[in-house]
């Protein structure tokens, strides 16, 4: 009764469930480049006569033309990117193409292709990284000496620069590259020529093939290199430290950006307006950079389930490796180019920065330190007193430097007029002047290291 149905059924799914070409098409460069590699030193070592090597090679060039022409064709009969390539091969050159697949397996082909694309999206992300390093570096050095409110708990705590404020991304940045760095020197090993996971008979020249890739050395050992994705790990550890950063900094921008803030006006080419409320002009970039974190750091959470548990070598799970890795690349990098974009273009608004610093008893420490350092006050009855002070100038709801001399002395009377000098923002953020503090100064150094690090003075 429903024997036709069931035999096609499990067969139907079975083609749908294994075909991974819907989304291993985006690995086609990687996987000629591979084969182009493993053909020519077949040919040198004379594993394969050195006449069908190259016609081989001229039928793969053939393929990537196509490819690159058309697209991928997407047939599920043929499983991935290496079995479509070699049939298309086979078409293309005839029963020669056979040979291309002596003394490799689709086990050393994936984990090399996806190394070479994992290489690629590092190499990727870092020129990213970069342009919005100087986006960054170069507001923050028209913005040096800039005053705004330095926050603890989202609290007024200290006057900083808001050159001081753009630089700390800087460094953020400056960190994630590293990673990424890190993670491309660690994966730079080839698997190819590892095979199945026993590696081959065949009188291969691993050298050979690693380094017409690129690779700096043929990977130590077969298992681990056909079985281990520690390569595509490292990339979206990296890849979602830096959407936590971009996170932070975009949802600083989305603070900013309304009305109670009034810290910054995005640009409107990165904003959208409300389809209800004609008044609305909202900071979607942002919100989006802060959303597609979370799902940055799902990719990466996907990638360590997959893997966790799995018995050496191959096992078809990892082929889900790529969707999480594929998709983590392309959010980074709209992220990056939204948040580049939005640092370059945003107007601040350096003077409601300034009110608003001026508003929070932003130099109360200021005010303790000189106790301290003039009148030679234990901090903890410095802080005290100030707290006193900042009582008296709330209870009048106004600034601390607008109290008279005579109020601050009626709270203590070891104050003198030489206070005021200590009480405003500009002072407080001028006497900031150890290494790496908010001191206008001190800023224009840390930018002046970075646009050299940056390579742009
Ligand atoms: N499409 C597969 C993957 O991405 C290629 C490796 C298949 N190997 C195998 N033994 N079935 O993982």
């Amino acid at each position: 009764m429903w024997g036709g149905r069931f035999a096609e059924g499990p067969a139907s799914i079975m083609r749908e469930i294994n075909a991974s070409i819907p989304f291993d098409k985006a690995l086609w460069r990687q996987d000629i480049a591979a084969s182009k590699a493993h053909v020519a030193m077949l040919g040198a070592q004379g594993i394969v006569a050195a006449g069908d090597a190259a016609a081989i090679a001229a039928g793969l060039d053939r393929v990537a033309a196509e490819y690159q022409a058309n697209g991928v064709p997407e047939d599920w009969d043929l499983e991935d990117i290496h079995m479509t390539t070699e049939s298309r091969l086979a078409e293309l050159v005839g029963p020669v193409a056979g040979r291309l697949h002596t003394a490799r397996s689709r086990n050393d082909q994936v984990a090399t292709d996806f190394r070479l694309w994992v290489r690629d999206a590092i190499d990727h992300v870092d020129g990213a990284l970069a342009a919005l390093q100087v986006a960054l570096v170069t507001r923050a050095g028209e913005h040096a000496d800039a005053i705004m409110p330095g926050f603890t708990h989202l609290q007024t705590a200290q006057p900083v620069t808001l050159g001081h404020h753009l630089m700390a991304y800087y460094e953020m940045l400056r960190r994630d590259r590293s990673r990424f760095a890190d993670a491309r020197a660690r994966l730079n090993e080839c698997p190819l020529g590892s095979a199945a996971l026993a590696g081959t008979g065949f009188p291969i020249d691993r050298n050979a093939t690693a380094a017409a890739l690129g690779f700096a050395r043929p990977t130590a050992n077969s298992l681990d290199a056909v079985s281990d994705r520690d390569f595509a790990l490292d990339y979206l550890q990296a890849a979602a430290q830096c959407a936590l950063h971009l996170s932070r900094l975009a949802e600083e921008l989305v603070l900013w950006a309304s009305q109670p803030f009034g810290f910054v006006t995005l640009p409107d080419s990165l904003s959208t307006g409300s389809s209800i409320m004609p008044q609305k002009k909202n900071p979607d970039a942002a919100e989006l950079v802060r959303g597609h974190s979370g799902r940055i750091v799902g990719c990466l959470t996907a990638l360590m389930v997959t893997m966790k548990g799995l018995p050496l070598a191959y096992s078809k799970d990892m082929q889900d490796d790529k969707p999480p890795v594929f998709e983590a690349a392309s959010l980074l990098g709209l992220s990056l180019a939204a948040m580049t974009g939005m640092i370059a273009g945003a107007a601040f608004r350096t003077e409601r920065m300034r009110a608003a610093a001026e508003l929070g008893y932003a130099t109360a420490t200021d005010l303790a330190d000189w106790l301290v350092r003039q009148a030679d006050v234990p901090f903890r009855e410095a802080h005290h007193i100030t707290g006193a002070a900042v009582k008296l100038a709330e209870s009048r709801g106004a600034a601390l430097d607008a109290l008279s001399l005579g109020d601050l002395q009626a709270i203590d009377a070891r104050i003198d007029a030489r206070v005021f000098s200590a009480l405003s923002v500009d002072a407080s953020v001028a006497a900031r002047a150890s290494h790496g503090g908010t001191a206008p100064a001190e800023v224009s150094k840390r930018v002046a290291e970075a646009r050299t690090a940056l390579g742009l003075e």
